[in-house]
């Protein structure tokens, strides 16, 4: 796994490459976005584009083009992993394998498919997390909702231990894969609905858990249903604050934040947090969402999205008892040209 991980990384295949190549980066999951898969053509002289056609839009790729331009261990190592399939001359893949960060993530295909319970791909949302915490070093991390590991993955580089948790056991081997293809020993990924199967607290939390408001599935019947509200496996997150994270720990929450009309996330915060929100400094990364489009429930929510709200909300308690909420201007450009993340949720530079 490792030399094949290796392969990767000299071929260049990373955020700045896929970056360049496909303009709008969090739009990775390119096959997904139709209008996106228009502007993009591959050339079949570049590797990264064959690498992006291959494991991002899942299209068939030539087996000698890639040995040629990346080499024939990479393509047997990738068959012998099942990574990849041959179909005659041409290599296809049912998974997605992502750039992200300096560490490689495979997912399920971007596409929905009800078939199974698909492991959620990256997404926009995906960098945006993983771009705002501040990898500072820390003694235990918990990534809840964990999916493909990738919050787990990337906390493992400046945390001690790391637990990733997840209902899906599909999600936990895939994570337990990802773990071993970025050669992480560190995180323990369990079946756990929230923190039900985790003992004790976490100096960072990192959660990305389900939160469409969504009437066909029940919340946690897969990668994208908070159940009727949406806010279902939210609100239990910031209930469970007061006693998971540790005095000096920081939580990073994305989500979408279905408000109903006139209210507003720190309303919501508040009642969950027993009224006791003024303990809390609170960066809100969140941007207004109006328009929001579900594209994958069944049945999804048609009524006033007026007041609703995208982003990460990133709280530690206050140091002085006077907490504050600190709206952070945000129109979604987060990203720099080169693919990195431009912001990084710290409450001391606030
Ligand atoms: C939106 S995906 C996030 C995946 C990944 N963390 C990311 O950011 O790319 C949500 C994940 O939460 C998991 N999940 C759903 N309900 C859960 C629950 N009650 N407890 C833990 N994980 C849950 C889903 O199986 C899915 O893998």
């Amino acid at each position: 796994m490792s030399r094949f991980i290796q392969e990767l990384r000299n071929c260049g295949y990373n955020l700045a490459s896929c970056a360049e190549r496909l303009e709008v980066f969090p739009r990775l999951g390119v096959n997904f976005w139709q209008k996106m898969r228009i502007s993009w053509t591959p050339r079949k002289e570049d590797p990264i584009d064959n690498l992006i056609t291959l494991f991002i839009d899942g299209q068939k790729v030539s087996a000698d083009i890639i040995a040629k331009q990346i080499s024939p261990f990479f393509v047997d190592a990738a068959l012998e992993m099942r990574l990849v399939e041959r179909k005659g001359d041409l290599l296809q893949s049912s998974f997605c394998l992502f750039p992200c960060y300096g560490k490689y993530l495979v997912t399920d295909h971007a596409e929905k498919n009800t078939a199974i319970n698909q492991v959620m791909w990256l997404w926009g949302e995906s960098y945006l997390l993983g771009g705002f915490v501040k990898r500072i070093s820390r003694r235990r991390a918990i990534d809840l909702g964990t999916g493909s590991g990738v919050h787990a993955i990337l906390a493992s580089d400046h945390c001690a231990r790391v637990v990733g948790a997840d209902v899906s056991p599909r999600a936990i081997a895939f994570s337990n894969f990802n773990a071993a293809l970025n050669e992480k020993s560190n995180i323990d990924f369990v079946m756990s609905d929230l923190f039900d199967s985790i003992e004790g607290t976490c100096d960072l939390l990192v959660s990305n858990v389900p939160y469409a408001p969504d009437t066909a599935a029940k919340a946690s019947d897969n990668f994208w249903s908070g159940g009727i509200d949406g806010t279902e496996l939210l609100r239990r997150v910031v209930e469970a604050l007061p006693t998971r994270l540790d005095p000096d720990g920081t939580a990073h929450i994305n989500s979408l934040f279905p408000n109903p009309p006139g209210t507003k996330i720190k309303d919501h915060f508040d009642a969950w947090l027993g009224g006791n929100l003024t303990e809390w400094d609170v960066l809100d990364h969140t941007w207004p969402v109006p328009q929001y489009q579900d594209l994958l429930s069944d049945q999804p929510f048609h009524g006033d999205m007026s007041a609703w709200r995208f982003g990460v909300v990133s709280m530690r308690r206050s140091r002085n008892g006077q907490g504050w909420w600190k709206e952070v201007a945000g129109s979604s450009l987060f990203f720099r040209k080169d693919g990195s993340c431009s912001v990084i949720a710290d409450h001391d530079a606030a």
